[in-house]
């Protein structure tokens, strides 16, 4: 398997950036374009693998998508105008496209194969078949449909009213995806708010919804119209350069363009919470979604504990925030975070291992980790386990190591920052 060396380099993080678009809004844009009669444009698209999914699987049923760089063209008749693909539909690493996907193909009136690369093929696919059966559903697979590849034979489905047991975005947007398919309403009511950019961009294309607190609920057959997007920066790419810049002393960065959406931003309040020194401006809205600048200086931190309801809000920047904890004096504790277990790897146990190799004092827990800093990092060769998150993780950590990191399979980071090791070399020159 392919490694790279990353020496120790002990230079600031300084310069503004602006990173590729966010991976959860370039996937919900080509759904919704697919669904959507007319044409739809799609600006700063993420080109990464995860992405591609997306756009191979409505190709596959014979939607006309032009890609170029990161503008997308999508020139749909909508629905009514989807082909049964003529071959089993592959989701690679997506976890993304399973789930929101399942939700469509339930309602569409003919039969489809999805797999997926093994990772995904681990991950859990009941949380979505559960719903999508009560609406009426046909789904098989192994382990009765829990788990890919997973056979679907589009039905006439039934809206329902759903309570999802777990804190997903995934669930909840394959479901109400479902549900613009269905007879009758499709209600969602969650415990914690999780992100809500299906939500945004359904209004944006012109469909109907009601969104009360952590209620949603959405009518079926209703007629999509193409529009124009344009993708705010990913938040949870930005993540990783501004954690850097709070690892590496004389770092400062601004982070141009980002996405701000608050079920997004649970990251940049911990952070506050820690004392870091964080200017966030929001300068325009695009489609329902904020877009602002972050400039963050590097300043010594607080431990804290973190649990409840900024979870969800932050589910994907655990890696980054367990590898900045090993820097901040003090015991950082995470709780009611057992969804990490679930993600392209169990976060959980990657994390304790890969930090606790690199020299840190790491615990894990049924639903968290303690953190006990600060620790040195000397470095050593570390796996991304086929995550992309851990991968970059590994790479901001290389920052501050004594001794070379040798990363094992660098490439899993294309899956949502195919430009990642440039981006970070254009914050090092100084
Ligand atoms: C996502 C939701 C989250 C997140 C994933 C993207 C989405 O997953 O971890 O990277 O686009 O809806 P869950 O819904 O499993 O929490």
């Amino acid at each position: 398997m392919k490694k790279v060396t990353l020496k120790p380099v002990n230079v600031p993080l300084t310069g503004n950036l602006s990173v590729p678009g966010d991976k959860s809004i370039s996937h919900r844009a080509i759904i919704f374009g697919s669904l959507a009669r007319g044409k739809t444009k799609i600006s700063n698209f993420l080109n990464g693998e995860d992405c591609l999914m997306t756009i191979k699987a409505f190709q596959s049923m014979g939607v006309k998508i032009d890609h170029k760089d990161d503008n997308v063209v999508i020139d749909s008749e909508g629905v009514t105008g989807f082909k049964e693909p003529l071959e089993p539909i592959y989701f690679g690493n997506s976890g993304t496209t399973a789930r929101l996907m399942l939700g469509l193909l339930a309602g569409l009136p003919f039969h489809t194969t999805v797999y997926g690369d093994p990772s995904l093929t681990k991950r859990p696919m009941d949380r979505i078949r559960d719903p999508l059966i009560e609406m009426g559903a046909k789904i098989d697979g192994r382990n009765n449909g829990s788990l890919l590849p997973i056979a679907v034979r589009g039905q006439s489905l039934t809206g329902i009213t759903f309570k999802p047991p777990v804190k997903s975005a995934q669930v909840k947007s394959g479901v109400l995806l479902a549900g613009l398919l269905a007879e009758g309403e499709t209600t969602v009511i969650e415990t914690t708010k999780t992100r809500d950019h299906t939500e945004t961009m359904l209004s944006a294309f012109g469909g109907e919804i009601t969104v009360n607190g952590n209620t949603v609920t959405v009518k079926g057959n209703q007629s999509l119209t193409g529009t124009e997007i344009e993708i705010p920066g990913d938040i949870s790419s930005a993540a990783f350069f501004i954690v850097g810049a709070l690892l590496v002393p004389g770092s400062q960065i601004t982070i141009k363009n980002v996405g701000l959406n608050p079920t997004r931003t649970g990251l940049l309040d911990v952070l506050n919470q820690m004392g870091a020194n964080l200017k966030i401006v929001e300068t325009r809205r695009i489609g329902g979604e904020p877009i602002g600048d972050i400039t963050v200086q590097y300043r010594e931190l607080n431990a804290i504990e973190i649990d409840g309801d900024v979870i969800p809000r932050m589910i994907d920047e655990f890696p980054i925030l367990a590898l900045l904890a090993t820097q901040i004096e003090g015991k950082t504790i995470i709780r009611d975070a057992e969804e990490l277990r679930h993600k392209e790897t169990d976060r959980i146990s990657s994390v304790v291992n890969i930090l606790n190799t690199l020299g840190a004092k790491v615990k894990g827990t049924d639903d968290g980790m303690i953190i006990e800093g600060k620790s040195p990092l000397i470095g050593g060769e570390v796996n991304s386990d086929g995550d992309h998150r851990l991968g970059m993780m590994i790479a901001i950590a290389s920052l501050i190591c004594q001794e070379d990191v040798t990363l094992v399979d660098p490439d899993v980071i294309n899956i949502s920052y195919p430009n990642f090791f440039d981006d970070l070399k254009k914050l090092q020159m100084i």
